[in-house]
Formats: structure tokens, C-alpha cells, sequence
């Protein structure tokens, strides 16, 4: 029996030793310490044993027990250890390489320059509000006094849907909406898409504008005039100059537009001011009474000025962009520039 039993411990020690996985590991124990483990059933014959015998051999096989227990144990850790390293390298991040750099997006220089805009009207306490680029024709031409035969109303300018529906071709109709809503006073800016039939160097059929509007006891011309003026200056710099011309608007009476020194050349002539030294930039006026009356606003009582600013034309002077189209053709290498 001695002799068996040291012969199963050196048989498992080496076993124990080539085990390279947690179950290979796990199926010796059960072949030696299980229920019909090779040492459980030389312990079962201890029974058989005389009495003299019987506490050597008892001694013996509780150490050959121990070892292998202890070897059992010694193999696990081991496997435990080795598994985790090779997990960890498996899993190692190599913090020595280069960082991959996000690419960071930019507002479109269009938005730059809507932000620019509304920031220094802001500032001279104008509430920055919004209406549908979808409009009715009510709220885009008839509400604003522009009678069905007016050209603005002609079908080559504007685009038309169904229903008497149409996709609104200034920001105007935004005045009318305000005032169905709000009584005076009104100090209104209001930026956002507009659209007409046109695409040449200088129009897109899709463009920006910024309307304004005051309404108060007693807006005047001159009042429109020292704001405008206070804006371009603000925008292009202080040396910029502003002149009005007389001109017409269905909703305004008297109207002007403005233009201002051309900031590409300073005035002096140049291919982006068509060699005249000015850029006309906005359209504006004192409201007519006829769009107060369709607001129900008393003409009598309140006066206000509205003025309406192309944002592509302000954008095209900022970053000295030649062909307007450009701005929406999305190339890459364009718009990095600004
Ligand atoms: N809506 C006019 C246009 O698109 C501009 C404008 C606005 C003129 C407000 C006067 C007053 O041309």
C-alpha cells in the first residue's frame, strides 16, 4: 500500500504539473480526490489493514493528501495568474501612439454672419423672432399692401404651391404676424430663409434676409437712419459710409434703400461694387399706414420703420466673396476658408 501511495502522489504531481487549463486541472482532481478517485479508493481499503499497519499507512496517506492538495492549489493560482496576463496584454492600450485629432465642425460663413448681425441688434434691444419660410399670400403680399398686380406678384419671381400657398420671397410677412400678436411698442429683428425664381453671380434661389421693424408713439426716419447707420459701422468699421436713395416698397411710405462704401475697396471702385464705390445692402422705409390698418393698429396713433437686409450681399462684403454662389455649392476647400 506504501508503495501505491507513493507511486499515485508522483503520478499526479506530474500530471498536476503538465495541466495547462483550469479544466484539465479540474478533471484530475476528480480522478484522484473524487468519489472514485484513485485515492479514495486506496483510502477505502484502509479497512483491511491489521491494527499495527493501519496508523503508518493512515499517516501516510493523509500527507500524500496534503501534498497533493497544496499542488492542486499552487497549479490553480498559477493558471489564474498566467490567464490574467495574458488577458491584460490582450487587452493592453498602447498609449504611446498619436492621439487621432476629431474633426471639428464651423458654422457656415452665412450663419457667422446672421450671428454677427443679430448680436449688434440685439444689443440695441431688438427681440430676435421667427416665422414659416411657407407662407399664404395674405401674409407675404396682401397684408402687406402689394395688390395682386403688383410684379413682385408676378410668377417668374416667386414660387408657388398649392393652396395658395407659396414659399415666402422676403421676411416681411414676419411684420404682420408680429403685430397680429403683440401690441406697440415693437423692436423686432427677424432673420431667415427667403426664396425667388433668380440664380446668376448675385442671387441664389434661396437667400437670407434680416427684417427689422420699430413701432412706437413716435419712430422716425431719423431714428431707422442713426440705427442703420450705428449697424454698418459696427459690421464693416467705423470709416464706413451710408447713403439713402429714394425708392418704392408697396408697404413702406416714403422708402429707400441703402447703400454703404464699398468695404472691398473703400470707396474707390472696385469689381465687387461694379466700380461705383457703393453696395446696396437693405431696403427700408416708414410702415404705411395701410399694413397698420390691416393689423388693426390706429395709423394715427403709432408711426414705425422696417428695414430688410440681404445677408449674402453683408457676407460676400465681409469675406470678399466674388460669386455669391459659391456659399451653397458645399465645397470643403471653400469653406475651410472662413
Ligand atoms: N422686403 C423688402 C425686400 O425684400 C425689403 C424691405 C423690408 C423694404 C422692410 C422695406 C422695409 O426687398
Amino acid at each position: 500500500m506504501k508503495a501505491e501511495l507513493q507511486a499515485i502522489q508522483a503520478e499526479a504531481l506530474e500530471a498536476i504539473k503538465s495541466a495547462d487549463t483550469p479544466d484539465a486541472l479540474e478533471s484530475l482532481r476528480i480522478k484522484y480526490f473524487g468519489r472514485k478517485g484513485k485515492l479514495t479508493d486506496v483510502m477505502k481499503g484502509m479497512g483491511k489493514l491489521s491494527a499495527e499497519e493501519r496508523p503508518e499507512m493512515g499517516k501516510l496517506a493523509n500527507e500524500v493528501r496534503a501534498t497533493l492538495t497544496q499542488a492542486f492549489e499552487a497549479a490553480t493560482q498559477a493558471l489564474h495568474s498566467q490567464q490574467q496576463e495574458q488577458q491584460l496584454a490582450a487587452e493592453a492600450v498602447d498609449i504611446t501612439l498619436p492621439g487621432r485629432k476629431p474633426a471639428y465642425g464651423k458654422a457656415h460663413p452665412i450663419m457667422q454672419t446672421l450671428e454677427q448681425i443679430e448680436a449688434i441688434f440685439y444689443q440695441m434691444g431688438f427681440e430676435v423672432v421667427t416665422g414659416p419660410d411657407v407662407e399664404t399670400e395674405y401674409y407675404n403680399f396682401d397684408a402687406l399692401n402689394t395688390p395682386a398686380d403688383h410684379p413682385a406678384r408676378d410668377l417668374h419671381d416667386t414660387f408657388y404651391l398649392t393652396d395658395g400657398h407659396l414659399l415666402r420671397t422676403h421676411t416681411s410677412p414676419v411684420q404682420i404676424r408680429t403685430m397680429e400678436n403683440q401690441k406697440p411698442p415693437i423692436r423686432i429683428i427677424v432673420p431667415g430663409k427667403c426664396y425667388r425664381v433668380d440664380y446668376d453671380v448675385s442671387h441664389t434661389p434661396m437667400f437670407h434676409q434680416v427684417e427689422g421693424l420699430l413701432v412706437d408713439k413716435h419712430a422716425t426716419f431719423s431714428e431707422l437712419k442713426g440705427i442703420l447707420t450705428s449697424f454698418v459701422r459696427q459690421m464693416f468699421g467705423d470709416k464706413t459710409q451710408m447713403r439713402f436713395r429714394p425708392h418704392f416698397f408697396p408697404f413702406t411710405e416714403p422708402s429707400a434703400e441703402a447703400d454703404i462704401s464699398c468695404a472691398v475697396c473703400q470707396g474707390k471702385g472696385c469689381r465687387s461694387c461694379g466700380g461705383t464705390g457703393w453696395v446696396e445692402i437693405l431696403g427700408a422705409g416708414a410702415v404705411d399706414p395701410a399694413v397698420f390698418e390691416a393689423v388693426n393698429y390706429d395709423p394715427n396713433e403709432v408711426t414705425g420703420f422696417a428695414f430688410g437686409m440681404g445677408v449674402e450681399r453683408i457676407a460676400n462684403l465681409q469675406f470678399r466673396i466674388p460669386d455669391i454662389r459659391t456659399l451653397y455649392e458645399n465645397d470643403l476647400r471653400f469653406l475651410r476658408q472662413f
